[in-house]
């Protein structure tokens, strides 16, 4: 059947899937230390996720006040509630301000303080002096639109590099031998070919899998491929529990309201109009962490003080802000308010609700950008040729809850420490030893069989499907009686995946094929995700167990790993790393989460 499908063959040093800000910094990396290049991406770079990005990249410059690469270190294990591995967060925390000079020399336009220094401002959850306070001005942004921004200096970077560029290529599949990665399979979405991509290491950039619920700020493209390659490939995915809901998604959009708004001093009311985050977290008020706040609007929803007809969401002030502080640091905000609510920021509140917005979890890797099989425990023992960086990844760095603004340092971090170790560890233009034969037939197969899809079930109604299950059954509260109802519910749809109803064969711009692949790689991703949180009985970050409602450190400080083979799923726990890189900071020992 492969014979049917015309197949073009390349051979790279390095193959990155994926254009995001993490993918863009990988391949410059690579691509700067003189390796051959090549990134694989389903849309223009620029498009890519990132450009969603609003309010800032974490690093502790000290530009607007005092700070230290400890402290942020210290607020990154707090909020991830102790689950984060602390030798990962020290690399990042350290390397952080290195990481943003470096976009500031590759031609970031960052805003501005009086003296010329890049603007910070504070973001939920970052304090001074280990955790004790004031709030810390951390955040370093290009008025609310810094991914943006970041994706045109980090392509324009790229091509300087000469990595070679594949855009609109859909990637089907890794090429596995002998546990080890080979190269990627793909689909050139404008012509139909199919490509073979020979390579001596896959990075995967392929970001966050927030389509698979209802409601998130995530684009549509958000669909997780990587993650799913690597479960067909055999091997699991970490701490997949842990999904954030952002608090600000514009109510009935989902479209994101940059926490940046509440950093500049916006706040949050309820239906009587009261500032209720004083009360759950009297110190950081609106700017606790987000799952903290999520969770606080979901329960004043819940106790009946929603605003709105329906008493479903919750109002953001920014009109008692000077509208000259919203028009040159809330740009992007204040139109998106006005095309997605209707409303004026300078005189009315916006409307918003916790929105699905980012992965903790993902591929497991350690902090050179590895993947890491983690067979028997080894938490050194890496996939050779494989690597994974940004929201795919769980390095750990975020553990259980993400803190605002470090997402796209993660991005650079290890995307920029992916490059160096490519540099290091491939033998620059080293001839590919030949691949098996039919190394493309798996690939090729899943495709066909799609293409050739006619049961009963339309992708887009399975896909509604599987976004309503995990919406309802596995969102801000759990309970044991809800994950076991989703267990049922999500296994039940994903077996509909054998009664997909696929209109049209071609390989052209079929968006109703690729959208299926996509759906095909969102299915067992939501089913782990029910799973694992189903398994996990206590309550830790984003996974709020009502049946369990307090932090389990003795039984459960530990990651789950998860594996899916034909429609199961295998559940097993690591141990979090108790140890700092270096001796310049002693490990973090757990305490209560208070804000
Ligand atoms: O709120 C925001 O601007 C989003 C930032 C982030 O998720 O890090």
């Amino acid at each position: 059947m492969a014979d049917a499908y015309k197949i073009i063959d390349h051979d790279y040093d390095v193959v990155v899937v994926g254009a995001g800000g993490a993918g863009l910094r990988a391949t410059m990396g690579a691509a700067g230390t003189g390796l051959k290049t090549a990134n694989i991406t389903k849309v223009f770079p620029t498009r890519s996720h990132t450009v969603a990005a609003q309010g800032g990249i974490a690093a502790s410059l000290g530009n607007m006040g005092p700070d230290h690469w400890t402290w942020h270190m210290y607020d990154t294990v707090k909020g991830s509630d102790w689950l984060g591995d602390q030798d990962a967060i020290e690399y990042l925390c350290r390397e952080a301000p290195a990481a943003v000079y470096e976009l500031e020399h590759a031609g970031v336009p960052f805003s501005r303080t009086t003296e010329g220094r890049i603007y910070q401002r504070p973001f939920g959850g970052m304090m001074q002096n280990m955790g004790e306070g004031p709030p810390a001005q951390r955040t370093c942004a290009a008025a609310d639109r810094t991914g943006h921004a970041m994706l045109h200096a980090l392509y324009q970077q790229s091509l300087k590099y000469d990595a070679d560029f594949f855009i609109e290529y859909f990637a089907l599949d890794l090429i596995m031998e002998g546990g080890e990665c080979r190269g990627v399979i793909a689909l050139c979405m404008e012509d139909g070919s199919v490509h073979r991509f020979r390579s001596q290491a896959v990075v995967l950039a392929t970001g966050g899998y927030g389509r698979t619920y209802f409601s998130a700020t995530s684009a549509h493209t958000c669909t997780g491929d990587g993650n799913a390659m690597v479960l067909r490939a055999g091997l699991p995915l970490q701490d997949m529990e842990f999904v954030q809901f952002h608090p600000t998604g514009i109510y009935g959009a989902g479209v994101l309201i940059t926490e940046g708004a509440r950093g500049e001093g916006g706040y949050l009311t309820n239906s009587e109009g009261e500032r209720f985050m004083e009360r759950y977290a009297p110190s950081a008020k609106d700017l606790a962490s987000r799952d903290v706040v999520s969770r606080s609007m979901a329960m004043e929803i819940r106790e009946g003080r929603g605003v709105g007809k329906d008493k479903d969401h919750i109002y953001l002030h920014l009109d008692h802000l000077d509208p000259k502080v919203l028009a040159e640091r809330l740009p992007g905000i204040t139109e998106t308010g006005k095309v997605f609510a209707g409303v004026d920021l300078t005189r009315q509140p916006l409307p918003v609700v916790p929105t699905v917005h980012y992965n903790m979890g993902g591929i497991p890797t350690n902090f050179h950008g590895e993947v890491v099989t983690l067979k028997d425990g080894n938490p050194d023992s890496v996939v050779p040729g494989l690597f994974a960086v940004g929201e795919a990844a769980c390095v750990s760095v975020h553990g259980a809850n993400r803190l605002g603004s470090n997402s796209l340092i993660d991005l650079v971090v290890f995307g920029r420490a992916a490059g160096h170790r490519l540099g290091e560890v491939i033998d620059k233009g080293a001839r590919h030893r030949p691949l098996a034969r039919g190394s493309e037939e798996k690939a090729i197969g899943r495709l066909d069989r799609y293409r050739h899809a006619k049961g009963g079930s339309p992708t887009a109604d399975l896909r509604l499907a599987m976004q309503k299950v995990m919406q309802s059954d596995c969102a801000v509260f759990r309970t044991e009686a809800l994950l076991n109802e989703g267990k049922a519910k999500i296994d039940a749809v994903h077996q509909r995946l054998a009664d997909i109803h696929v209109t049209d064969r071609s390989l052209i711009w079929n968006t109703d094929l690729i959208e299926t692949l996509e759906l095909d790689n969102m299915l067992p991703q939501a089913v782990v995700t029910m799973h694992s949180a189903a398994n996990r009985k206590e309550s830790r970050g984003a996974h709020m167990h009502e049946d369990y409602p307090e932090r389990n450190d003795a039984e459960w400080m530990k990651h789950t790993v998860a594996w899916f083979d034909k429609g199961r799923v295998t559940i097993d726990y690591r141990p979090v790393h108790d140890y700092t890189l270096t001796d310049d900071i002693a490990y973090i020992k757990p305490k209560a989460r208070v804000y």
